[in-house]
This record gives C-alpha cells, structure tokens and sequence, in this order.
C-alpha cells in the first residue's frame, strides 16, 4: 500500500512525503514517481492531512471483564480508533484486578479478536505483595501499576515492606500516586534503581518533584492527563470528579510549562469511563478521554505546544518509556499505525458523537483543534472519519 501526499513532521519539519507499507510495516519514506505507482496494489491520498505516529495511551481503563457495562474491549477500542490512539494500555483494577500470572493470562486471552487496536497491559501491585507474580510476567506487561492513594478498584498499598518489595520485583512501576506521594515513590524507585512513571501529575508541586527527580539522574517519568490540562476546579460537578481531583488555574499552567521545557513525558487520558447513572447516584471517581485527548490537544499545538512536541508526548515517549516495540515513530521498519487529521476540521465535541459505552463526555461543548479523519493499525484502515473495520488489534510486544 503507498499513502500519498503525507504532511509529516521529519527532523522538526512538516514535509510532504510518500509512505510505502508493506506486511504492516513502514517500508520506504520518499516520493514515488508514477511509473512506480503502476505497480502498488493500494493507494491512499492524504492530500492535506497531517499525518502522525497513531497515538498511544498508556493510561486508559476498559474494564473488561468484570465491570463492561462501564465499557469493553470493542467499545473502548472503537473509541481509541476515533480519538486517533492506535495503541492502548490497560489497566489492572478491572474485576478481578489483575495480580496473578492466571488472571492475566485469562484478560490477554479474552481480549482476542475484540479490539480494532492494538493494546497491552499493566500488571497490578497488590498489599498482600504479589511480588513472585510481577516477577512470572514482567515481560509480558508494560509496567506494575502501584496505587499509592485510594482511588476507584480499592488497590491501595500502604506497607512500606510491601512496596519494598513490589519495587524490587518490577521492570518498570507506575504509580497513582498524589503530593507526598509522589515523593514516596521516587524515594522508592531510588532506592531501587527502578524506572518509575508518576501517572497524572496534577499540581504544580508534583511537577517540581519531577523536575527535581530528572535534575538529579533519576529515570523518573511524568504524564499528565487532557482534563488535567484543561479543566480546573472553578468546574467540578458530579461528572467531573476523578482522583486526582481537578485543580487550580494556576496547576494548569505549570502542567502545560511542564510539557513544553520536556519535564513531563507523556499525555495519558485516564479514560475511566462510568455510566451517567452511576456518576449521578453517587460520587463516582472516573471520566472518559481516550476519544477526546488528540483532538483536544491539537488546539493548543502553536499556541501552549509544539507539533514537535505534542508528537513525542503522545506518540514517541509512551512507546518509549515502556519499550513497545517498533510503535511510535514514522520511520522505516515501524509498524504501519497512522493518525490521519483534517486541521481545517475544528468541530464542537458532542455527546451524541460518543461511541465509548458510557455514552458522555466531560469536554461536551467544547471545539476541537482537528478532525481525524483515518486511523491506521499495521497498515489497516480501522476507523475512515466515520465508521469502524478490520477489528485486527493485537497484543504489543516490549
Ligand atoms: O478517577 C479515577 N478513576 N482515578 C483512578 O485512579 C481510577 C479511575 C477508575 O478506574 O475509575
Ligand atoms: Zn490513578
Ligand atoms: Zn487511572
């Protein structure tokens, strides 16, 4: 397959390009004379479109099994196809939570031909220290996510020996982990030698740990979700309530510093979808973003951000940080996955649009910076602007 008329970012530069794609790869990068084209099988015209490395979203919830009248693997990754994320990663508070060798074996086996992209997992730390399981499939998982606070999926760890040794067992651990926290686990991953990915920095305090964590040598990473960057707390309703909860006017700006001078690494979204009926009952900590976050995010690129560096957050730093292979980039030998945008397309979000299950979201209203307008996984078509296909989404490899 030859894409056509490409306008990717090459060294910095928004450069008109050609891409071959052959066995759901990135084969050549050039531009093809039409002699050549005679002899492509399929061709697609991206006359006009950005073209971007598909969007990874390392933080997202699909909870699936156990709580899939919130969202599934289908829906979930339909809803990733639309938001331009060729890549998720879930994780492990889903009902069981995932902290034996078995009961992930039994969530990869289940996730089997239901996602139209390509996915992965974390692995959960659990108080009654599961350290002999993270040590079985750390190969198999992103990272051991660690919940440092109280948060929805009750998997809150407290014992320092615990952690001690979750720490110790571990490739990589992330952490849902708020002000002092934070510094907990970087004290941990220092002690440990461990990489550690602070997940949804939300306050200018956090951020400077970061800062000072990465000025001193240590592998510590930061992400930060779109509502984080977007909302703040002059907002709060029953529906946008999450942990961390939303904050001031002033922690939006030092996230968006943050992003733009590289102390934070990653855009993750948290999608943590709920049904209205359970966010109305009761306080319910959780909102959707996976559908959202790039076209949300391409409002502020030559405003807040760059597209330099809206594409290493969401793109090149996620694959990274936790070693996904040959994802992330547009460069020869890279796997085939493409966010396609319309920036000419700047749309109101509607909750009507929503294809996640749980049928909200909490940007209804608000424009967009883009339209995609196709995604492409290892060199499939899975989402025209319109409608869904080729469900191929596999499990990634690190
Ligand atoms: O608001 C949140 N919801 N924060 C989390 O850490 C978990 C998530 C969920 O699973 O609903
Ligand atoms: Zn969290
Ligand atoms: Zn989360």
């Amino acid at each position: 397959m030859l894409i056509k008329n490409c306008t990717i970012l090459e060294n910095g530069v928004e450069t008109v390009k050609d891409i071959l794609v052959s066995k759901g790869k990135i084969q050549k990068i050039y531009r093809c004379s039409e002699i050549e084209e005679l002899d492509i099988d399929e061709i697609y015209d991206a006359e006009g479109l950005l073209v971007l490395p598909g969007v990874i979203d390392v933080h997202t919830h699909m909870r699936d099994p156990g709580l899939s009248h919130k969202e599934d693997f289908e829906t979930g990754s339909k809803a990733c196809a639309k938001g331009g994320v060729t890549t998720f990663i879930d994780m492990p508070n889903t009902v069981p939570n995932t902290i034996t060798e078995e009961i992930l074996k039994a969530k990869e086996e289940n996730s089997k031909d239901r996602s139209y992209v390509d996915y992965g997992f974390h692995f959960g730390g659990s108080r009654s220290d599961n350290s002999l399981e993270i040590k079985k499939v750390n190969d198999r998982v992103a990272s051991t996510k660690i919940f440092l606070n109280m948060s929805t999926g009750d998997m809150l760890v407290e014992e320092e020996k615990t952690l001690e040794n979750l720490f110790r067992e571990s490739k990589i651990v992330s952490v849902h982990a708020e002000e002092e926290m934070v510094e907990r686990a970087i004290g941990l991953a220092r002690k440990f030698k461990k990489p550690l990915y602070l997940c949804h920095l939300s306050k200018a305090s956090e951020v400077e740990l970061l800062r000072a964590a990465k000025k001193e040598g240590l592998c510590v990473y930061g992400e930060v979700a779109p509502h984080h960057l977007f909302l703040n707390e002059t907002q709060v309703n029953n529906l946008l309530m999450m942990k961390p909860e939303l904050k001031s006017v002033e922690d939006n700006k030092a996230l968006w510093e943050g992003l733009k001078d590289g102390t934070i690494d990653t855009i993750g979204t948290d999608h943590a979808p709920h049904t209205l009926e359970e966010k109305n009952e009761k306080i319910t900590f959780g909102i959707p973003g996976v559908e959202n976050s790039l076209e949300l995010m391409l409002k502020e690129v030559n405003g807040k951000i760059s597209l330099e560096i809206l594409q290493r957050v969401m793109c090149e730093n996620p694959a990274k940080i936790f070693g996904i292979k040959r994802k992330g980039k547009i460069e020869v030998g890279y796997e085939a996955d493409f966010v396609m945008i319309d920036l000419k397309r700047k749309e109101e979000i509607k909750n009507e649009d929503v294809v996640s299950k749980c049928g909200w979201t909490p940007y209804n209203g608000m424009t967009t910076g883009g339209k995609v307008v196709s995604t492409f996984v290892r060199g499939n078509l899975v989402y025209n602007g319109i409608e869904f296909m080729n469900k191929k989404g596999r499990g990634v490899s690190y």
